[in-house]
């Protein structure tokens, strides 16, 4: 069935790889990739998919209500999946106001279009409110933060991993926001579900741990990081570095998305997660090795590279997910064990110098004007 779908804010990270999984297995399926493209926007990350026919890009503003509901009449729009967002800690503590702007006004905006546009076609007798479906991409850092309850990490009770205490976040959890973009993530996760509440729109939220891959903006910390080993400069380790995140491999997170957009249910909730802690400062250790293995540096000739830092302010101590709802009932799970996913994204930034080079320079964002201010 040809079913038109907008995904906001396609041109980021985990955006890219959510186009570039619909368009390429969803032939009959055409859809419209809305972003502003921020400093974190990039089109040169869709290349492979620019010119397939069942793609378009639109670049605008997810707060500027009547260009999204433009697009909604103009492209007959069926489903959302949301994912445009001001997505960085360190920038939200430096400027809070943007990520109310974007991540709250703009996810009521998008909302108002859906509602706007369907209550029109359900009043017109052209459609049936429950053929749409507006999916929201969200964060577990909503949940505020987990005690480290065994800093020498203990046996999961549910995985095979190790976990450093036995709480995680689970659908239930109350959320505890800390950080000037968890706040405004959690605000957004509310209206969502307001909406749905209210207006009947039917909608889905999912709550995310870290993820990593190719195409992930220089600013957080695996490609910071990577980068920074390859040119030998200091590594800042915020605080002592003993604080945990659950790392999920980025495509892992675009097949959740897939299978939820299709199969979850109205009104649920899903936690997605990798069962997958690690400590700041293993996570780094090991991506010293790999980048030094991989460019035949003597094992630990980086190691000096460690800089303990002050730490973030309100640094969110450990992040953990539980997303057996999401196995039990839509039989997801990651499907890359986390060493092959870091060798897989430590070559990937290696062997893709030119693109960090334009990001870092700031060259990318010539790439819109060139491709598209013609056409
Ligand atoms: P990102 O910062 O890499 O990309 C965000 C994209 O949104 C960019 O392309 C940007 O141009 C676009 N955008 C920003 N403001 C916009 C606006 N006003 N109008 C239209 N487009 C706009 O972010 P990401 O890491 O890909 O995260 C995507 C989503 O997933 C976010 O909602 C984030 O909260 C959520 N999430 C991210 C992670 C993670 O580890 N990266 C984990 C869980 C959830
Ligand atoms: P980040 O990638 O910014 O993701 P988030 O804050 O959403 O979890 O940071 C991951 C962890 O790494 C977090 O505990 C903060 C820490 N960190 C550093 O120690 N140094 C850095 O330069 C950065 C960017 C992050």
């Amino acid at each position: 069935m040809k079913r038109n779908i907008i995904i906001t804010g396609g041109a980021g990270f985990i955006g890219n790889h959510v186009v570039r999984l619909f368009t390429n297995k969803y032939s009959d399926y055409h859809i419209i990739n809305v972003d502003k493209l921020t400093y974190a926007g990039n089109l040169a990350n869709l290349k492979d998919v620019e010119n397939n026919p069942n793609y378009t890009f639109v670049k605008a503003d997810i707060c500027d209500l009547d260009t999204i509901l433009g697009i909604f009449r103009k492209y007959d729009v069926d489903g959302v999946i949301h994912l445009a967002a001001e997505s960085h800690v360190d920038r939200s503590i430096k400027d809070p106001f943007t990520f109310a702007q974007t991540n709250v006004i703009g996810t009521l905006s998008m909302l108002q279009a859906a509602k706007t546009y369907w209550m029109e076609q359900v009043a017109e007798g052209k459609k049936q409110m429950s053929d749409f479906r507006f999916y929201h991409i969200s964060t577990d850092e909503v949940y505020g933060a987990l005690e480290m309850t065994n800093p020498e990490g203990i046996k999961s009770d549910i995985s095979d991993h190790t976990v450093y205490g036995k709480e995680l976040f689970r659908e239930d959890t109350k959320y505890q926001p800390h950080s000037p973009y968890s706040a405004s993530k959690a605000s957004s996760d509310h209206f969502v579900r307001a909406f749905h509440d209210t207006y009947g729109l039917p909608t889905i939220v999912t709550n995310c741990s870290n993820n990593y891959g190719p195409y992930q903006f220089p600013e957080k910390l695996i490609p910071l990081f990577i980068n920074n080993i390859r040119h030998r400069k200091p590594l800042p380790v915020y605080g002592n570095g003993e604080n945990v995140r659950d790392w999920l491999y980025v495509e892992d997170h675009a097949r959740a998305i897939d299978t939820i957009f299709h199969n979850g249910k109205t009104n649920e909730t899903y936690n997605i997660g990798g069962f997958n802690e690690w400590k700041n400062i293993y996570l780094i250790k090991v991506l010293i090795k790999t980048v030094d293995r991989i460019l035949n540096r003597p094992e630990g000739a980086d190691s000096d590279l460690i800089t303990f830092v002050t730490d973030r302010a309100g640094h969110d101590m450990r992040y953990a997910i539980d997303s057996t709802k999401l196995k039990r009932e839509l039989g997801w799970e990651p499907s890359l064990q986390f060493e092959e996913g870091i060798e897989k994204t430590v070559r990937w930034y290696l062997n893709n110098q030119e693109w960090m080079d334009t990001i870092t320079s700031g060259d990318y964002q010539k790439y819109y004007e060139d491709m598209y201010s013609n056409r």
